[in-house]
């Protein structure tokens, strides 16, 4: 990325992320730049990043050889289309936008080299974990651009087949808010067994932390993990038990099949 130039399209939550990470890892503001329909957002990254803002995305783009497109999934098409005329073929769109899939993005961009990408909220706090696919027309070098542009704001993995994105989207895209849902139900349980609710509660998310750096750090799977922490006739194993008669792994595998079914479906109603 020494001398790769990057323009933003879009400047929100995502984009100002982005931009961040990027200067973190020591991306000069001189390669960045963005633009956005918003006085108020122009100026306030142009501020917090030092880079340069424009209110004509066309402008935005003129010798980028990035594009990264981070507006709203429902602006996309209107956005794409008037990019087009000033698009050169070199140049790589980056797109982030839920839901957008490769085809529709073609079909108002032209055929131009496509990276789709799946990031999750926790991005904006550089955490965030991204799946990645990239059409034909993608570069080697193109696909190293892509994924240091992810990788400033987490981990990126590259997929094979488009459709697995929509398991990328079920697991991870969504995921951060089914952490939050288990965070809910074990904070009202802490209390209701008599914790004060501050307390579970940082109990909770302290113990979600710690067993996720647990997981990544082993070399051992989370099931071997769970069973050595699980004594037999133990109050883990009590706890266990009763999640698993309850059908917890089915329950999971139902969830997360409706969110993959639903990125499906909503790919279909926003390519139009
Ligand atoms: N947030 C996440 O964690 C997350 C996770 C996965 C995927 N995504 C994807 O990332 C994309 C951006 O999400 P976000 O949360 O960053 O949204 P956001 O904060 O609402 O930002 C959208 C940006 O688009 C700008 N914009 C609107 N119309 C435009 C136009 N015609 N030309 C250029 N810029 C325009 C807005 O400008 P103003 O500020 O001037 O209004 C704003 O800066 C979405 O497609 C979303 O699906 C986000």
């Amino acid at each position: 990325m020494s001398d790769t130039r990057i323009a933003f399209i879009g400047a929100g939550n995502m984009a100002a992320s982005l931009i961040g990470g990027l200067r973190a890892q020591g991306i000069p503001a001189a390669q960045i730049r963005a633009s956005a329909p918003g006085a108020e957002t122009r100026g306030r990254v142009a501020t917090e990043h030092g880079i340069e803002m424009f209110a004509d995305n066309a402008v935005a783009i003129d010798g980028a050889d990035v594009i990264l497109i981070a507006v709203k999934p429902q602006a996309m098409k209107a956005v794409c289309q008037a990019l087009k005329p000033s698009l050169k073929p070199e140049q790589l769109i980056v797109s982030i936008a839920a839901g957008i899939n490769c085809a529709s993005l073609q079909n108002w961009l032209g055929e131009q080299p496509i990276v789709r990408c799946m990031p999750n909220t926790p991005a904006l706090l550089r955490q965030g974990v991204s799946g990645l696919y990239a059409n034909k027309q993608v570069s080697l070098v193109q696909r190293e651009q892509a994924q240091t542009l992810l990788s400033a704001v987490g981990l990126a993995f590259w997929l094979e087949d488009e459709q697995q994105l929509d398991a990328v989207t079920a697991v991870s895209g969504s995921g951060p808010a089914y952490f939050f849902l288990l965070i809910e139900a074990m904070t009202a349980a802490g209390e209701k067994l008599g914790l004060p609710r501050e307390i579970a509660s940082k109990l909770t998310m302290q113990t979600a932390l710690g067993a996720a750096h647990m997981a990544l750090s082993s070399d051992v799977d989370a099931a071997e993990l769970r069973r050595r922490v699980t004594s037999p006739a133990g109050t883990t194993e009590a706890a266990i038990k009763t999640f698993q008669a309850g059908g917890f792994e089915a329950l999971v595998e139902k969830a997360l099949g409706a969110a993959a079914h639903r990125s499906a479906e909503l790919a279909e109603q926003l390519g139009q």
